[in-house]
């Protein structure tokens, strides 16, 4: 492990086997609350949103907070960058006093430009194209009721609905990177960049898996083990409601549409979840729904990454435990 600075803002910026050592350690965290602890007292990670957040807030706090360090939280409202401070000279004020920075924003372009100035990582919270920590938790849960991290390759997972947005776009390169076999689902229009697809093609490849666009839900679904949904409106979008909601009912992960998927497949939604529209309530408060497990692993895969980036930059693999 040589002394670098690793950020996390898309979900490629680690390889496969990276990916199963950030698992791995989510764990831990998991199975030991204070599994590890690699700030001292009052060492300052930034957290800040400039779209809404109730998971994300709440785990990078409680995460920072059981790391040992002060998750010093700032909503753009509060801030200079709600009025338009470069996101640059934010970078270089924040990386003389924290030593992280946590940032849930628009454009993918910001969280980069963040992290071209900053000297300590930067981790992408949420932009419209990625939601990088939400697919760890995903796959981190996955995991606990699949036999492990190791059991991840070549399981089939797919994604219905907004086929465009961050959730769509992380799965695709979240999944190819675990090496599973990727499916995601959503009307024209509303399909990932083909950019998008061509990155989660070639990581995927490289690592035993596969990746499947269609229109057809059912195409998607027919025999995964695990089914994933999200808003047909995220954030950003609420001016386009009436117009989204049309195209997708077809795509509403319900009984009927989970019916071909495995008997025994998973169903999660990174949350806030839409009842009646993106899913219905038998389906997200049914057997088959690990929702709470979930947004519980957002905690322990959120920590399990701060301390993965922490130990890069201080070459300290033991803060992994291995
Ligand atoms: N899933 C997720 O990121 O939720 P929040 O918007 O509440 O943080
Ligand atoms: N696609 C959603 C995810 C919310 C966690 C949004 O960006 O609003």
């Amino acid at each position: 492990m040589a002394h670098e600075l690793r950020h996390m803002l898309r979900d490629d910026d680690v390889n496969h086997e990276e990916q199963k050592q950030i698992l791995k350690l989510a764990e831990k965290f998991r199975l030991n609350r204070f599994y590890a602890r690699p700030f001292e007292g009052p060492q300052a990670v930034a957290v800040i949103f400039d779209k809404p957040s109730t998971r994300t807030r709440s785990s990078f706090s409680i995460g920072v907070a059981e790391l040992g360090g002060y998750p010093l939280v700032i909503d753009k409202s509060s801030s200079q960058l709600g009025r338009g401070e470069p996101v640059a000279d934010t970078a270089r004020v924040l990386t003389r006093m924290a030593y992280g920075i946590v940032w849930r924003t628009f454009g993918q372009d910001r969280v980069e430009e963040m992290a071209k100035y900053a000297t300590c990582p930067v981790v992408n919270a949420l932009t419209d194209q990625f939601h990088p920590c939400q697919v760890l938790a995903d796959l981190q849960t996955i995991a606990m009721h699949r036999g492990g991290v190791d059991a991840l390759a070549g399981q089939t997972i797919a994604y219905v609905g907004d086929a465009a947005n961050n959730m769509a776009n992380s799965y695709l390169l979240g999944g190819a990177t675990a090496g599973m076999n990727v499916r995601v689902s959503g009307p024209q229009g509303y399909l990932p960049d083909p950019q998008i697809v061509a990155d989660a093609k070639r990581i995927a490849e490289a690592n035993g898996g596969s990746v499947l666009v269609t229109t057809d839900p059912k195409e998607a679904v027919a025999d995964a083990d695990c089914v994933f949904t999200d808003t047909w409106v995220s954030m950003g979008e609420e001016a386009e409601y009436a117009i989204r909601s049309k195209p997708f009912w077809n795509y509403q992960v319900n009984d009927e549409l989970m019916s071909y998927a495995k008997p025994d497949a998973l169903f999660q939604h990174c949350l806030p979840a839409y009842r009646g529209k993106e899913v219905t309530s038998s389906v997200i408060d049914g057997p088959q729904s690990v929702v709470w497990d979930e947004a519980e692993n957002r905690l322990h895969a959120q920590k399990a990454l701060l301390t993965w980036l922490i130990a890069w930059q201080r070459e300290d693999p033991s803060l992994l435990g291995e």
